[in-house]
């Protein structure tokens, strides 16, 4: 079974395949390959925009169709209390894969032991977000033409933001060296920091910034992957001191001029909306692109297996 639930499932071999076909895929290939009515069922019990629409659309790009819940939360079983196994058995029996999004960070062990078709992780609570990384990944590429060596920094929530923690994985396997910058919520005089969780850092070095020396940083950044803050999935009073390190019309010049700065989005205030139409600017177009070309890629890979690429 082809499950994509962590980016742990997929190796550098494989990943370099589904990234190749995405290739063929945006350099304007015709590509469609009929999907003869395979279907996707996409059960989204959190929020989103990219990653659901850029999910159906690769679906009805491929000749497939779509079996759709948007606000599962409250329009499924789960709100009569199903658990999510009888969920995933009972999608299994409507659909070829399913693409799934459910606040609980434990939901993929469940659907990789129980559920008999395919299963991509679009979202796990704030474990992971493996199809984000992999369009990460490719945005990068495709700034830089590499992604061994370079250097790039993580900016954010990192102990809530599932992004980085799928991406930091595959930034560790293609020898990135990676500088991060937790935001940090101040308590008088104590601080807690938003860092990345020890199961993410994968026991390879990795340099912490604090957010404000992050500006002292840019010049020699590739990449700069910025995060917001993920309240809602604090236990807040909604009056903390939260601080993080910002892009806005007054540092965004540090930045060296080839450099990338991408955001899975939504974003909050850490970007300036005055700096959207930067040449560095990639989290607008570029990296939102990139989502359908990537998952239209990866339903074929993990539907049929055997990349087309173009001749
Ligand atoms: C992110 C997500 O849902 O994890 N967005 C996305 O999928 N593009 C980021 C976020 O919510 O902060």
């Amino acid at each position: 079974m082809r499950h994509f639930l962590s980016i742990d499932d997929l190796s550098m071999d494989q990943i370099e395949t589904v990234l190749d076909w995405t290739k063929s895929i945006e350099s304007g290939w015709q590509y469609c390959r009929s999907m003869n009515n395979k279907c996707i069922s996409c059960f989204f019990a959190e929020p989103s925009t990219r990653t659901r629409f850029s999910f159906e659309r690769a679906m009805h790009w491929l000749g497939g169709r779509v079996v759709t819940a948007a606000d599962a939360s409250t329009s499924s079983s789960l709100r009569k209390g199903e658990s999510i196994k009888d969920t995933i058995r009972t999608l299994g029996q409507y659909s070829d894969a399913i693409v799934m999004r459910h606040p609980d960070p434990n939901w993929p062990e469940v659907a990789r032991e129980y559920s008999r078709v395919p299963v991509i992780n679009a979202g796990s609570g704030s474990g992971e977000h493996p199809t984000q990384a992999l369009l990460d990944l490719h945005t990068i590429r495709q700034k830089w033409g590499k992604v061994g060596g370079l250097k790039v920094m993580l900016s954010g929530d990192m102990t809530n933001g599932r992004t980085v923690h799928s991406l930091i994985g595959l930034l560790h396997m293609y020898g990135c060296k990676i500088f991060y910058c937790p935001a940090k919520i101040v308590h008088g005089s104590s601080v807690e920091y938003l860092g990345l969780p020890e199961k993410y850092l994968r026991a390879q070095p990795c340099t912490m910034v604090e957010v404000e020396c992050a500006n002292d940083l840019l010049k020699d950044m590739d990449v700069i992957y910025m995060t917001r803050i993920q309240t809602e999935r604090m236990a807040t009073d909604g009056d903390m001191d939260i601080r993080y390190f910002a892009i806005d019309e007054k540092n965004v010049d540090l930045i060296k001029d080839e450099a990338a700065i991408l955001h899975p989005l939504p974003r909050g205030k850490e970007i300036s909306p005055l700096i959207d139409d930067d040449p560095r600017a990639d989290y607008h177009e570029r990296q939102v692109r990139n989502g359908l070309y990537v998952r239209t890629a990866l339903l074929d890979y993990i539907l049929y297996g055997n990349p087309i690429i173009a001749p």
